[in-house]
C-alpha cells in the first residue's frame, strides 16, 4: 500500500454522474490486483477523508489506473472537476481483490450492478487474458437507465455480456438475475448494491455454487483503522469475539458464506 501523487491523464463523462479518469500511478499501477480499491484525498481540506474508489483497470506496464466513479457527493464532484496535468493524491490499492484462480477452468458469471460495474472490468480483462480452455465467461451488468462501460466488455474477447435495464430501455427489463443466461457457471463474482447481492448469495448458496460478492460500503479510514466499514459475518472475529468483518480490511471482497447481507 502506498500514498502517492498521480497525475490526472483523462477525465471523461460517460453517463450521468459518472466519470472515467485514468491517473498515471506506477507505485500503484504495478500492484493493483483485480477488486481492490484506492482512496482518494480532497484538495479541499476541509474534507479530511478520502474517498473509497474501486479500480475499474490497471495498466501495469504503463503506470496507469483507471477509475469509474460516480460524482453524488461534494468530493467526488471535486474530484470531477480535474482535468489532465492536475495531481490527484491517491493510497492504494487497498483490500484483498477477487480470488481469481477460483475461476481455473471454469464458466464464471461477472454480475454488477450500477458502480459495481466497474471493478468487474479489470477482472473480466485479467480473466479472458490466456483463457484457451473453451470454458466461458458471461458478464451481466445491471443499469438503472443508461448503460456505461458495456462496450469496454464487449471488446473482450472471450467475454459474453447480458444486459439489465429497470426500465427496460436496454437489454432485459429487470435486474441481472433476470439477465443471467441459461447456464450454470462454476463460479460467480459480484459487486453493486447490497439488494442484489443478496439476492446473488441466496441463489449461489441454495444451488451451492462458490460465489465471491465485493461489498459497497461507507468508509473513513479504509485502512482498517476505524471499524466504520464493517460488515456481519458469520463467525466471530477470534481477537474481538465480535461476529463483524471490516470490508476495508478483510474485504472488499468475501466469499457468499462467510458474511450476512
Ligand atoms: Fe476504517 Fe474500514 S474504513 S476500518
Amino acid at each position: 500500500m502506498t500514498k502517492a501523487t498521480g497525475i490526472v491523464l483523462s477525465q471523461d463523462h460517460i453517463a450521468e454522474d459518472i466519470f472515467s479518469m485514468r491517473v498515471g500511478c506506477g507505485a500503484i499501477a504495478r500492484t493493483a490486483l483485480c477488486g481492490q480499491f484506492v482512496t482518494v484525498y480532497c484538495k479541499d481540506r476541509s474534507r479530511l477523508l478520502p474517498r473509497p474508489i474501486s479500480i475499474c483497470d490497471a495498466d501495469r506496464e504503463r503506470g496507469i489506473i483507471r477509475l469509474v466513479y460516480r460524482a453524488v457527493g461534494a468530493g467526488t464532484q471535486e474530484f470531477s472537476r480535474y482535468q489532465p496535468a492536475d495531481s490527484i493524491e491517491i493510497m492504494g490499492p487497498l483490500g484483498n481483490g477477487y480470488p481469481v484462480e477460483k475461476a481455473e477452468g471454469k464458466e464464471v458469471w461477472l454480475m454488477g450492478g450500477g458502480i459495481g460495474i466497474p471493478p468487474l472490468l479489470f477482472l473480466a480483462k485479467e480473466l479472458a487474458e490466456g483463457r484457451d480452455d473453451g470454458s466461458r465467461i458471461h458478464a451481466i451488468l445491471g443499469y438503472k437507465d443508461s448503460l456505461y462501460l458495456n462496450g469496454d466488455f464487449e471488446n473482450i474477447p472471450g467475454v459474453h455480456v447480458h444486459i439489465a435495464t429497470e426500465d427496460g430501455s436496454a437489454g432485459k427489463a429487470g435486474n441481472v438475475m433476470d439477465a443471467r443466461p441459461d447456464t450454470r457457471p462454476g463460479v460467480i463474482f459480484a459487486c453493486g448494491p447490497t439488494p442484489m447481492l443478496k439476492a446473488i448469495r441466496t441463489y449461489a448458496l441454495t444451488e451451492q455454487i462458490p460465489c465471491y460478492l465485493s461489498l459497497e460500503q461507507r468508509m473513513a479510514c479504509g485502512v482498517g483503522a476505524c471499524l466504520a466499514c464493517v460488515c456481519r459475518s458469520v463467525e466471530k472475529d477470534g481477537h474481538s469475539q465480535v461476529a463483524n468483518k471490516r470490508v476495508c480490511k478483510e474485504g472488499p471482497v468475501f466469499e457468499a458464506g462467510e458474511i450476512l447481507l
